[in-house]
């Protein structure tokens, strides 16, 4: 091996200046006298992809990173070339590359500077290795802002902190602990209110540096592989966002009891206890959908294999959990364990389906089991395998869903926590070591799950959970944020990380509520719980060495507070799916930060707590103990206190009352929330009327309510309901029209609106402009109005 202080001697390579371009379509190659290629690609005029060849060569282009349905396409493109650069100009931005060095800034059309090479691409040769670590720097301008990043455990803006992205296994980890589960090298940088992206997508060990080396310099390297980085402009949060979501995929909709409440621990077993956990939450009227199954439910940690004396007949013990409403969800982990007799090995063995060491032995590693073997995930054959022997679990056995754990993976008694770096991969054609293919390894397996649990579970809709993650994984699963800690650190830690996974394009993502180390005493769970019924995925885990963590787990006042919360949950449920559906369709993060909801005003950029859920919902979780209130920032607009009413204009920090059963929470003015009634579990109702929260604004704002069956594909063939509500409020009067698309007929047609911050008193109402006899509206108060029939126009006048 050659020392550091030898490498060190060696250093940096930069291009020097171009001898040769040329343009095909839509690329553009530069080429330099010593031999670096700068291949620029204009996916959308906003979108650009840059990739630096060295030494004339180009790996070849592959990558696991890019959605199959991505949108290209661009209106405008031209170049000049002049003295003492060549000028691209797209219809949104221009990109100018220096002649003399090939450092590259971009503007957009009026001149301004969005983002500028300091030293730009350069390289060091990787003496050990082979191949080159490739590096490239920017100028961080003062003010500017970085956000994303996947899962880090840091303030959301990453301004002065170094990052790695290195999935890996971490119990337990810590505030700004660095790397973490997931890799996902995309940053939205803003500049003097100019928003664009950059997206490394390089699977190797990637870095980044947001001006902590240099304050003026912002900087990313890896370990390996091409420099290939994509860039996105704005000029706002959300166009960069959905560009890199659009680039990197969506999922497909969730079945909805989904995004109902789950229940889990390491581990529910035997059986019996199962049954318990499921029939006490029905006794005490908590709702849920999901229960989980940890390794234990398995034959010595052998995946796809039952332990028959704790779960002496499983399909019956399912099917019985499904009649009540439960969702049974299983355990695999990618380690096979090294045992001649057991056939999900044998059939490894035989088929050459494991990893090998450089020198041709398997790769072993000691997981739950004891020694393992692991699959190839990134062999579509192995994939193609390993997604058939979910045959039985799902199609036999009537499992609903799969959770893959450890699938960094995560190896033990060994520093690097993970495989040995010259294990072999086919990376899909593209033969590599684990320093290439380490990153990936989780996202592959999870994939093949995903096709295999897709497969058996169909006509109904797959849900499969992973834990490690690369970029563009969010196309197959949900995700949640590894074993984190029962602490109120935790608890902002939690925060912070979904608002950065919805940023990253990943929203299908919860945290282990109450935290999976340790346990959280009553408060920190309450709070945990009223936090987490705003996150995508809301799942209670813990790892079971301390004591019981279900709902009923913390005395009588704090079930009562947990049951309150989760049932909110339940009721906001075409909420959530319709916010699920904007995610999908349109790339809009579930959660949003408030820089993201208005990058206009400085105060949000280095806010933490607050966050929107959804377009309408403003949401500030008490993240300390014993407080009866906290101090929040309001951002544009005027709230509603969803528990008083109480009406707050936008641009305020403000101290709010929050005891122990409250969570602030407001509503945006002119939101019409949809609501359903508080169900046991998805589906235990038909439900008979769509409750609406109708915020009074004096002016207009839109509103949406996403519907199907709930399960199934019928809505990829128009059986949806899309209903959109234009609310207009005017002093004595409100409006609401309804625009209505899709094929699926709701199982309701009445609505039940309920009235916020109205100022008349209702007098005549006209639906479809035919005036309603009093008698035939059920008008309670002011507050309320049943509406009995689906309807295009309402308007309501005021006495
Ligand atoms: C590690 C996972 O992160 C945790 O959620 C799980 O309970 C344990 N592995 C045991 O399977």
């Amino acid at each position: 091996m050659i020392t550091n202080t030898e490498i060190a001697k060696r250093g940096n390579q930069y291009p020097n200046h171009i001898v040769d371009f040329k343009q095909e379509k839509d690329k553009f190659f530069f080429t330099t006298q010593n031999g670096v290629i700068l291949e620029l690609t204009i996916l959308r005029d906003s979108a650009i992809r840059f990739r630096y060849a060295t030494e004339h060569v180009f790996e070849p282009d592959f990558s696991y990173a890019i959605s199959d349905d991505v949108s290209l396409g661009y209106n405008q493109l031209s170049i000049q070339d002049e003295v003492p650069e060549y000028i691209i100009t797209t219809s949104k931005v221009k990109i100018h590359i220096d002649k003399a060095n090939l450092k590259v800034h971009i503007t957009d059309l009026e001149g301004t500077v969005i983002t500028q090479d300091e030293l730009g691409f350069h390289w060091e040769e990787n003496y050990n290795y082979g191949g080159n670590n490739v590096k490239m720097s920017k100028v961080c301008h003062s003010g500017e802002s970085y956000y994303g990043m996947g899962d880090k455990a840091s303030h959301t803006n990453l301004k002065g902190k170094r990052v790695n992205n290195w999935v890996t296994d971490s119990y337990a980890y810590g505030k700004d602990q660095e790397p973490l589960y997931k890799a996902i090298p995309f940053y939205v940088g803003l500049k003097e209110n100019i928003a664009y992206g950059i997206f490394f997508d390089n699977s190797f060990s990637t870095y980044f540096d947001f001006a902590n080396e240099k304050r003026n310099v912002t900087s990313f390297w890896a370990d390996g592989g091409e420099m290939n980085y994509y860039f996105f402009y704005g000029p706002k949060m959300s166009q960069v966002v959905e560009a890199y979501t659009d680039l990197t995929g969506v999922p497909e909709l969730p079945p909805l009891w989904a995004l109902g409440f789950h229940q889990s621990k390491w581990s529910y077993f035997p059986e019996k206890k199962v049954k318990k956990i499921a029939s006490t939450f029905r006794k005490l009227k908590i709702p849920c959908d999901a229960i989980y199954l940890d390794i234990d439910y398995m034959e010595g940690f052998r995946c796809f294999t039952w332990n028959n004396q704790h779960f002496p007949n499983p399909k019956k013990m399912i099917e019985e959990l499904e009649e009540d409403g439960f969702k049974t969800i299983t355990m695999i982990d990618p380690g096979i364990k090294i045992d001649r007799d057991y056939w999900v090995y044998q059939q490894a063995m035989d088929n050459g389906f494991f990893c090998r060491r450089a020198d041709g032995p398997h790769f072993k590693g000691k997981v739950w089991p004891g020694e393992c073997k692991f699959p190839d995930f990134t062999n579509p054959e192995v994939r193609e395998w390993w997604a058939g022997l979910y045959k039985e679990m799902i199609e036999e056995m009537g499992v609903h869903g799969v959770w893959n754990d450890m699938n960094e993976p995560a190896v033990m008694e060994v520093p690097t926590k993970t495989a040995n770096l010259d294990v072999r991969h086919d990376y899909d054609g593209h033969p590599c070591s684990h320093r290439k293919a380490h990153n990936i390894y989780g996202m592959q397996m999870v994939r093949a799950t995903y096709e295999g649990v897709k497969k058996f579970s169909f006509p109904k809709r797959p849900f499969v959970l992973t834990r490690a993650a690369y970029s563009g994984a969010q196309r197959y699963c949900a995700t949640w944020t590894g074993d984190n800690v029962a602490t109120w650190e935790h608890l902002w830690i939690a925060n912070v990380q979904m608002q950065r996974m919805c940023m990253s394009g990943y929203s299908f993502v919860g945290s282990d509520i109450g935290g999976f180390a340790e346990q959280p005493n009553g408060e920190l769970f309450a709070r945990w719980i009223q936090l987490a019924i705003f996150h995508p995925f809301c799942r209670v885990h813990s790892s079971g060495d301390h004591g019981d963590q279900e709902p009923w787990s913390f005395g009588d006042e704090i079930t009562d507070i947990v049951r309150k919360y989760i049932e909110l949950r339940y009721q906001l449920l075409p909420y959530l799916y319709t916010t699920f559906y904007k995610y999908i369709k349109n790339g809009m993060p579930m959660i949003q930060s408030l820089v993201f909801y208005d990058q206009e005003d400085q105060q949000t950029h280095f806010r933490t707590d607050e966050f929107l859920f959804g377009e309408h919902l403003l949401v500030c979780p008490v993240q300390e103990p014993n407080s009866q209130g906290r101090r929040m920032y309001f951002p544009k607009g005027k709230w509603y206190s969803y528990w008083t009413d109480e009406v707050i204009t936008g641009g305020v920090e403000k101290w709010v009352a929050a005891p122990i059963h409250v969570i602030p929470l407001y509503v945006k003015e002119g939101a019409m929330v949809p609501k359903y009634p508080v169900q046991q579990y998805v589906g235990e109702l038909d439900i008979k009327e769509l409750g609406i929260d109708v915020y009074y604004k004096e002016g207009i704002e839109n509103s949406t309510v996403f519907e199907d069956q709930q399960d199934g594909y019928d809505y990829k063939k128009g059986r949806f309901s899309l209903r959109r509500f234009r609310l207009r409020g005017k002093k004595k009067e409100l409006i609401i029209q309804q625009f209505k698309d899709g094929d699926f007929i709701t199982s309701y047609s009445k609505f039940k609106l309920t009235f916020h911050g109205l100022p008349f008193t209702i007098g005549k109402v006209e639906l479809d402009n035919e005036e309603v006899n009093p008698k035939d509206i059920k008008l309670n108060g002011n507050n309320s109005l049943e509406v009995s029939k689906d309807f295009t126009e309402l308007h309501i006048f005021g006495t």
